[in-house]
């Protein structure tokens, strides 16, 4: 599912509210996960127009509700909730590979991931936000940029144009990648890091937090610092 333009906030720019009486009903979702990053995911849904979610589901919930969602017990419940009715879910968990992993049982089960678009991101008319994809708050999309799969744009990130980002990765908040970068599946860009033009970080790399970075980063390793290097090598 692709994500495109609604009515229109500013130039070049679009919101999505307020939705029109005619657009269809927006799903009561399941949301997959009780921790933080639910949290936030539990604010965008409700401020996007999304109708009260069903529940969520959590082996180890932090307490019985969420933000006055209920916890309606762990992830055996997925079954019968379908077969109860339930078709739509969102997967609020944090870590990339578990969302993924999740995603793709979810999607076995015949749920569908509509992808959650905070009201107060900015999103060019150009830019894709793929199936179970998230964009928080005061994020901003560039033309042509591309959020993958079950990808996360956390909040006031900026994801200029042409960016791809692979399915289940993660611009954690406060982060500026300038245009081209590729942000491979499953990678994270930790918090308030900054990446400059065209560069390639590798599927399931980590950027620490706060860093910059200037070349590409190999699949699977972690860099950090201001320029960002290999850390774990006398760093
Ligand atoms: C990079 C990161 C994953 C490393 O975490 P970790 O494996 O627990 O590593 P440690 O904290 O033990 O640190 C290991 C070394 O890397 C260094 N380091 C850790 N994070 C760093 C960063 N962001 N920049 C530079 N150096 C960093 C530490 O100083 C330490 O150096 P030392 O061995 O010389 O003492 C973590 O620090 C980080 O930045 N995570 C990003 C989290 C984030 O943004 N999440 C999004 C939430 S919405």
């Amino acid at each position: 599912m692709r994500c495109r333009a609604g009515p229109s906030r500013g130039p070049g720019f679009r919101s999505r509210k307020p939705r029109s009486p005619l657009l269809p009903e927006r799903p009561r979702v399941v949301i997959i996960g009780g921790g933080g990053h639910a949290k936030v995911v539990i604010e965008a849904l409700r401020a996007a127009g999304f109708p009260p979610p069903l529940g969520i589901l959590d082996p180890r919930p932090p307490a019985p509700m969420v933000l006055g969602v209920p916890v309606l017990g762990g992830n055996e419940r997925l079954e019968r909730l379908r077969a109860e009715g339930a078709a739509d879910a969102v997967v609020a968990l944090g870590d990339n590979r578990l969302r993924q992993a999740m995603g793709g049982r979810l999607a076995e089960l015949g749920f569908r991931l509509p992808p959650v678009l905070h009201p107060a991101a900015q999103l060019s008319p150009t830019a894709r936000v793929l199936e179970g994809a998230v964009v928080m708050a005061r994020a901003c999309l560039g033309p042509d940029a591309e959020i993958g799969l079950l990808a996360i744009v956390n909040t006031a990130a900026v994801v200029e144009h042409d960016n791809r980002l692979g399915p289940a990765a993660h611009v954690a908040p406060g982060c500026a990648l300038a245009g081209g970068v590729m942000v491979g599946e499953r990678a994270l860009v930790g918090v308030g890091s900054s990446v400059r033009p065209g560069m390639v970080i590798g599927a399931d790399a980590v950027v620490g937090a706060g860093s910059a970075v200037v070349r590409d980063v190999p699949p699977g390793a972690r860099v950090g610092g201001v320029p960002a290097r290999p850390l774990g090598e006398g760093r």
